[in-house]
């Protein structure tokens, strides 16, 4: 069985980034734990758990990514819809009364995260930290929760396009 814990190795020194990976991890420790015990609808509501969490995270990496137009947008999203994919099967296999792939579930998304992160998500992260510091005086601010905007604001908290300026993007 993988590590189901966030470590130091998995960082992206990204902050909110960083704090959404450990909400999966947790996710995930909570699946294997309904996993272990006896009852079916405690499956049902880690997965739910899980899924959202998943959903969300990948949503707002791509919506960064795209705010900061990032090049590798597309590879990096095809990874996301990979182990999104996964998670989907195994919640419709879940409502047809199929509960026999969680501990593969499980398995599988520990391992993809640990290796999407250190890679894809590193990638991404010393890109957005770099977009910062080229920009400078201004405040990358993302919500960090999916349904809040992303935007770029300068020093009096003005909405503004990183490539409308010519500040050395
Ligand atoms: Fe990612
Ligand atoms: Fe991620």
């Amino acid at each position: 069985m993988r590590c189901l814990k966030w470590s130091r190795s998995d960082a992206v020194w990204f902050t909110e980034i960083d704090d959404e990976h450990k909400e999966i991890f947790e996710a995930l420790g909570g699946l294997q734990k309904a996993v272990s015990g006896p009852d079916a609808p405690d499956i049902r509501k880690a997965v739910e758990h899980l899924a959202a969490s998943v959903a969300g995270h990948f949503a707002h990496e791509e919506r960064l990514m795209r705010a900061a137009r990032y090049p590798s947008l597309a590879w990096h999203k095809r990874q996301h819809q990979a182990a999104q994919k996964r998670v989907e099967l195994f919640a419709q296999r879940l409502e047809q009364g199929d509960g026999s792939g969680a501990a593969e579930l499980v398995e599988y998304l520990t391992g993809w995260l640990h290796g999407h992160t250190r890679v894809a998500d590193r990638m991404m992260g010393a890109f957005l930290r770099n977009r910062l510091r080229c920009i400078g005086k201004l405040t990358f601010r993302a919500g960090t929760k999916p349904a809040n905007a992303i935007d770029w604001v300068d020093t009096r908290g003005e909405n503004m396009d990183p490539l409308a300026t010519t500040t050395g993007l």
